[in-house]
């Protein structure tokens, strides 16, 4: 009966044992999985585009090589995470397709312009170091399959993050212009990626479930204050600075207190209503139309290979 595939579904949550796409699960925690990996997945893919900004005018033929290698990673994560999201069931196409409508979302930090070469390695550091933090916590999430994309994802992502401290940190050895260069986008960049963890756990509608559910094992304002605590020493290490008066060392917590995030901007990105909302949306509604005759060579190869077969 239902009530007892509800109870195994139950106990092997509480014994942490993970969740495969066969099992029986409750519909709810399906259609919650399908939003969250659909929305990561969303994300890897637009992300690519404020970096491919940037390619054509990489400083040297080595941090050119480099970005091109770690955008494509990013093509593989969305991968990655259309597979682990088809594995519950929805198509690929129809939540790419929600996407490009504006009716499924994508991190709001991608709705953030890249205006010179230090947002790339800014980006790299911060926004992968953000990523990765929330990332880790996923690679024991209870669904299997997204756990395990996880995994791979993260190795990749530590290697971002690693590329973009080795770029900041070039800079933050450079000239005076460089070094200032440097502090203009971590300050445009500072809070924006705080927001990436999301609401604070008080205006969090999924956490609760999710938690329950083990698809989160830590609430959105733990994540952003682990980040914070590990980026603190490292901008330190770079003689740079965040732009917040608040930001201070708790000996009594352990902890680094920062200010009070601007919540209205992350509501007014999540709305639609970011700088580069538009502008990204637009991009992948031409890249896919102008991929149009790609996806149709690719399944007329297909079909003739099919009827070669048989
Ligand atoms: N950008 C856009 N939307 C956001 C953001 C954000 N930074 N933070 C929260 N939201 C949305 C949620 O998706 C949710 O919207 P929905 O109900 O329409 O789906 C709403 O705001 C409320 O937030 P929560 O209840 O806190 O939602 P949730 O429990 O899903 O937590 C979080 C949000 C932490 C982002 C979670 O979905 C998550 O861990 N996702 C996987 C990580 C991810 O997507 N990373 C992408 C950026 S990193 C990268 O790609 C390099």
């Amino acid at each position: 009966t239902d009530a007892q595939y509800q109870q195994h579904f139950d106990d092997k949550i509480a014994a942490d044992i993970s969740i495969e796409a066969k099992d029986w699960m409750p519909d709810a925690y399906r259609q919650n999985l399908i939003r969250q990996i659909g929305q990561h997945a969303h994300s890897e893919v637009v992300g690519m585009l404020p970096e491919a900004n940037w390619l054509t005018r990489a400083p040297t033929l080595r941090r050119k090589a480099v970005l091109l290698a770690k955008v494509q990673d990013e093509a593989g994560h969305g991968l990655y995470l259309y597979s682990a999201a088809e594995t519950l069931g929805c198509s690929r196409q129809d939540i790419y397709q929600k996407m490009l409508d504006g009716k499924m979302k994508y991190s709001s930090i991608f709705n953030y312009p890249t205006l010179n070469w230090a947002d790339i390695g800014v980006i790299g550091w911060l926004v992968d170091g953000a990523a990765i933090v929330n990332q880790v916590a996923l690679c024991r999430a209870s669904y299997g399959p997204y756990a395990r994309a996880m995994v791979k994802i993260c190795k990749e992502e530590s290697f971002h993050q690693r590329q973009g401290y080795e770029a900041v940190m070039a800079m933050a050895k450079g000239s005076e212009q460089q070094k200032a260069m440097l502090q203009d986008a971590i300050n445009r960049f500072w809070w924006p990626v705080l927001m990436m963890f999301g609401p604070s756990d008080t205006d969090s509608p999924h956490s609760a479930q999710s938690m329950a559910w083990k698809i989160k094992r830590h609430s959105n304002d733990e994540l952003r204050q682990k980040f914070v605590d590990n980026t603190v020493p490292q901008l330190e290490a770079l003689g740079m600075s965040a732009p917040d008066a608040d930001l201070a060392w708790d000996e009594a917590s352990g902890h680094y207190r920062f200010g009070e995030i601007d919540w209205s901007e992350l509501h007014e990105v999540i709305k639609g209503r970011g700088q580069c909302n538009h502008e990204r949306l637009q991009a992948k509604r031409r890249a896919w139309d102008e991929g149009a005759w790609v996806r149709e060579g690719a399944l007329a190869h297909a079909a003739k290979n099919t009827s070669t077969a048989a």
